[in-house]
């Protein structure tokens, strides 16, 4: 029996993203008709011997293949990849077990012995620890760069650079980086372009129409969206998804479960319209966080005090549900709002429903961190100072995160 498969060119042409984030990818039950996606948790597929890839999985384009072995391809996996890809304005996806994978994927299979990766000197910690700590290990050249910064790309290209690994905005201090610049400078010079996307998401930034090669996410942040599954996704051209998904897809072994595909494949049902509202209750946040006694600066894109307020308002359709500020003394701050929040969850990781705030304290950060200069330093500490406040946005009532925010700040 063939599988219906309701892909983005059976959807019609003029299918919005709104659309897209619902229908494209979803395989419609051949037998039930049942239009909710199905689990496919089964490890293995019936095969026809003679027909198919049996062995070298990694060497030939398994996606043209019959599905065989989950790590290689799953149904429900390949839905997601789908899915993804159509929301990025991406050919092909590959998806990962957690965003980490999707990095070290993507470095894995663009990198090797002799190459030089320029990556912004502020990240996710994790892609930073992997970049200082391990693939100088695999002989590789690593520089970390302030991506905000044209000229600081510019005088750190090499010859072997092959990659530039951007994020925007920045984990945590929310600094912007101009993707359709950093793109052209790269390409100029024969270099590919990554960009961890995550903060973003798709409903704020399309990287891959500004020229990003390779579109990255934390699949465990908004687009999943409720907190109860890891994963992640490398969007882009054919032949770079095909590489990632051979190299690291099929041998790093990071495969995506089928139950978190389709949780997140549930999540991304609601994408549009959770991004939209946690957008508005960001501003509205961010808004009454810059009037606070208490609170010494609020980052936030939407607010025009954000340093690079033009470039967000230029590359961001929303300014999105992160908010980064700084107090007096946050340390003591951080275990008074530890202590009195009642409504905000004083937790590590961000983008669910329910919103989450943390203390970073900017010695801590800069220990997993590469050895920047005193100018790139200046800069982490002109948004962080010692420390500051990253405030992940949910979807209670604006009202309510406020009051919590106001008498938890309180003294
Ligand atoms: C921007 C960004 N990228 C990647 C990751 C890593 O994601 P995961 O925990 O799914 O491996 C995180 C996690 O916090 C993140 O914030």
């Amino acid at each position: 029996m063939t599988q219906k498969r309701l892909t983005p060119p059976m959807l019609p042409a003029t299918a919005l993203p709104e659309t897209l984030a619902l229908d494209a990818g979803l395989i419609v039950d051949p037998v039930t008709g049942a239009i909710q996606p199905n689990i496919s948790m089964s490890v293995n597929n019936l095969v026809t011997p003679g027909e198919g890839a049996f062995s070298a999985a990694g060497l030939t384009d398994i996606t043209q293949e019959p599905f065989t072995y989950a790590r290689w391809l799953n149904p429900t996996v390949r839905a997601l990849e789908t899915r993804m890809a159509a929301l990025e304005g991406a050919e092909d996806a590959v998806a990962f077990a957690t965003g980490v994978a999707a990095i070290a994927g993507t470095f894995l299979t663009l990198l090797k012995q002799g190459d030089h990766l320029i990556i912004s000197d502020v990240t996710y910690a994790g892609a930073a620890e992997l970049a200082r700590a391990i693939l100088p290990d695999f002989g590789i050249e690593v520089t970390p760069v302030n991506l905000s910064r044209p000229d600081a790309l510019q005088a750190a290209l090499r010859p072997n650079t092959r990659l530039v690994h951007c994020e925007s905005p920045c984990n945590p201090i929310l600094r912007l980086t101009d993707l359709k610049q950093v793109a052209q400078i790269a390409h100029a010079h024969g270099a590919l372009v990554s960009v961890d996307s995550t903060l973003a998401t798709p409903v704020a930034t399309l990287p891959i129409t500004l020229g990003v090669d390779l579109v990255i996410h934390s699949l465990t942040k908004f687009i999943n969206g409720h907190g109860d599954a890891l994963g992640g996704i490398v969007a882009g051209r054919k032949d770079l998804i095909a590489r990632t998904r051979g190299r690291a897809g099929v041998y790093l072994g990071a495969a995506m479960p089928a139950m978190n595909a389709w949780l997140i494949l549930r999540g991304i049902d609601t994408l549009f319209p959770r991004m939209r509202q946690i957008a508005t209750s960001a501003q509205q946040v961010a808004t009454f966080l810059e009037t606070h006694p208490k609170v010494t600066r609020v980052i936030y894109p939407g607010l025009p005090s954000h340093p690079q307020h033009a470039l967000a308002a230029r590359q961001m359709a929303i300014p999105g549900g992160m908010i980064f500020f700084q107090t007096a003394d946050p340390a003591a701050m951080a275990r008074q709002l530890a202590a009195r929040l009642r409504v905000l969850h004083y937790a590590f990781s961000l983008g669910h429903q329910r919103s989450i705030i943390v203390m970073l304290d900017t010695a801590d950060m800069m220990q997993g961190s590469y050895a920047l200069t005193p100018d790139q330093l200046a800069d982490y500490r002109s948004y962080a100072g010692d420390g500051g406040f990253r405030l992940s946005i949910g979807l209670e009532a604006a009202d309510d995160l406020i009051r919590d925010l106001d008498q938890a700040l309180a003294g």
